[in-house]
């Protein structure tokens, strides 16, 4: 059993919808392994992106090397620049994260980017880590339509912690009721058996992905 600390952040605005469910299976798969995991939500944080204000980069300056803009976000940075394992959760929003993880992705990784020959990283640990995408398209599209954004998404992760695993749920359930929305692109049918029997196996590669962090 290992006595690892685990910080999932959920980039979406809902708690209980896909995103969310992913990241609580992942919390159950390192839980099971003895893990500490505390999930964090985003949209619960008052805090906006990077200000450019550079003190992270300011020469003898006292926060060199750590975002020192002072809002709800510096406590959370605080405790993950110690932590084991971080994940990053997010929907696709118009073909990206949401805004709010960007805004994070800033925050967490830019101080810890040195601008030196080869920009070596400065993070005080090389934490593992993990995404998890979720997303209405599906798998298919997704492959032809998003790599790059992944790519792009995950440079500033791998730079300065550890290239990420990645994790994907397509073709996610949007709607309570698909009968109450003007929605002509999606069948509710085919929504609803994706729902039932492909995101109980997304769920279980999250639980995996849990263990497996524990392991790495
Ligand atoms: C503002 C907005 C933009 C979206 N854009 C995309 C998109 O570009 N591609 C996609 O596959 N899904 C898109 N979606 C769908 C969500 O990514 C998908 O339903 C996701 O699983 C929602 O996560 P949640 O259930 O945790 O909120 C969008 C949803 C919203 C609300």
């Amino acid at each position: 059993m290992t006595n690892k600390k685990i910080y999932i952040i959920n980039g979406s605005p809902r708690k209980n919808w896909n995103t969310a469910q992913m990241c609580e299976s992942f919390a159950n798969g390192a839980k099971s392994k003895g893990a500490e995991v505390e999930i964090i939500n985003l949209y619960d944080l008052n805090f906006k992106g990077c200000r450019s204000c550079f003190a992270c980069k300011l020469k003898n300056g006292k926060n060199f090397g750590r975002c020192a803009y002072p809002d709800e976000l510096i406590p959370v940075l605080d405790k993950i620049s110690q932590a084991d394992g971080l994940v990053l959760a997010s929907p696709i929003y118009c073909g990206d994260v949401t805004g709010m993880m960007r805004c994070f992705i800033e925050r967490l990784t830019f101080p810890f980017f040195e601008y030196k020959q080869g920009y070596p990283s400065i993070a005080p640990k090389k934490l593992k880590t993990a995404m998890i995408y979720t997303m209405n398209i599906s798998e298919e599209l997704a492959n032809q339509m998003y790599p790059d954004m992944y790519k792009r998404t995950e440079f500033m992760i791998e730079t300065v912690f550890s290239k990420p695993v990645r994790i994907c749920a397509y073709d996610t359930y949007q709607f309570d009721d698909y009968d109450k929305y003007v929605v002509e692109t999606f069948d509710k049918g085919k929504k609803l058996k994706h729902k039932e029997e492909q995101f109980p196996k997304d769920l279980q590669k999250a639980y995996d992905a849990g263990i497996d962090m524990c392991k790495r």
